[in-house]
């Protein structure tokens, strides 16, 4: 791998571009793109560290909502480019903000105070919208901090798109099923059962990772009869009674120092994307052995290879002689750029 064509092509675009480019990757990427990055890290991080980059062009390896969060908040002279630009969470689809409208519309009708908590793999227009309504962005690292913040301004907060996430958020917090609701929004919403989300303070969009939905209790009991001793860590996307079964749950950063502080010689069982899994499992050979709960891959994240990194930087080459626009780059639509920076900021500065 370290000797493709692509692996020579992308080190000297690097050495090229020196400190005007920087390589970013969530930790789900692939290792053959993990080899070319600078930075590596959790959604949050990688949000924060693209906040304060002072490269000219930062080329995101990630999927479509990650890129334009870090556009989002890059400074007026920096350029953020997305190897592939079809690669799109399935997940952030699930809410469209034409129907985050009407349903806020249909739970505020009566005057009641519900902010909308947007989960940051969302589209755009919904980190807009959200922002617009005074709500703000979160991610599996500060979801918590978060949804207090949330509950606290208002009568009840609608989380969304990710409804383990805010099943599993809720559990930490203490908030009982009964002040829970989840969403219906068949027939444009039509369904909403107004009433019953009344007296909920959680509303929780029914949304989920299909990644993350495949691990499952059986899997964490058959590990421990199979291994006894292990440890089992999860990623919040999980349901929540895999989370409740699990030892621990946490951002994909959280999974990665929860692995670095285990004692020599454990076993751990992990349910998360399994690029991550097979990395850790590389990272600590003959320290610890690290099982997948059960291999699961993310598709969208797979979208980005060595050769799509090589033709994005090929054309950002092509683009600074010629002048023209790289298809590759991320563009912010003008009237969504300042209510979905305000909902981002606003996550950024309680979560320093
Ligand atoms: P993290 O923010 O934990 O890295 O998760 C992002 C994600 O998409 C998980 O599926
Ligand atoms: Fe989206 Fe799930 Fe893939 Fe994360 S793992 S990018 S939530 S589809």
């Amino acid at each position: 791998m370290p000797n493709s064509e692509q692996y020579e092509t992308i080190e000297r675009l690097r050495e090229r571009f020196d400190a005007d480019l920087k390589i970013v990757g969530h930790h789900y990427q692939a290792d053959e793109v993990i080899a070319h990055c600078d930075l590596r890290g959790d959604s949050l991080e990688l949000a924060r560290r693209c906040a304060v980059a002072d490269s000219r062009y930062i080329v995101f390896c990630g999927v479509y909502f990650m890129a334009e969060s870090a556009a989002l908040l890059a400074g007026p002279d920096v350029r953020v480019f997305l190897p592939e630009p079809s690669a799109e969470c399935s997940m952030a689809l699930m809410s469209p903000s034409r129907l985050v409208r009407r349903v806020m519309e249909l739970l505020t009708r009566e005057g009641r105070k519900v902010i909308p908590l947007a989960y940051v793999n969302s589209t755009l227009e919904v980190k807009a919208t959200v922002g617009a309504m005074g709500g703000a962005v979160c991610t599996s690292a500060n979801a918590r901090i978060m949804l207090e913040w949330a509950l606290d301004k208002a009568d009840a907060v609608l989380f969304l798109p990710d409804k383990n996430l805010g099943h599993n958020t809720g559990d930490l917090l203490g908030i009982p099923l009964e002040d829970r609701h989840e969403v219906r929004l068949r027939r444009e919403a039509e369904e909403l059962d107004v009433e019953a989300a009344d007296k909920a303070r959680l509303l929780l969009w029914p949304g989920f990772c299909s990644i993350h939905t495949r691990f499952h209790t059986r899997q964490i009991q058959r590990v421990r009869s199979e291994h006894p001793g292990v440890k089992v860590v999860v990623h919040p996307e999980c349901f929540p009674e895999v989370v409740r079964a699990a030892d621990a749950a946490g951002s994909t950063s959280f999974i990665i120092r929860y692995v670095g502080d285990a004692p020599a010689g454990s076993t751990l069982a992990i349910g998360t994307e399994i690029n991550l899994v097979e990395r850790l499992a590389a990272e600590h050979a003959g320290r610890l052995t690290i099982l997948p709960l059960v291999e699961s891959a993310c598709t969208h994240m797979a979208q980005t290879t060595e050769e799509s990194l090589c033709s994005a930087l090929e054309s950002l080459a092509e683009a600074e002689q010629t002048g023209d626009v790289s298809p590759y780059q991320v563009s912010i639509g003008m009237e969504q750029k300042a209510p979905a920076r305000e909902a981002l900021e606003r996550m950024l500065d309680i979560c320093r």
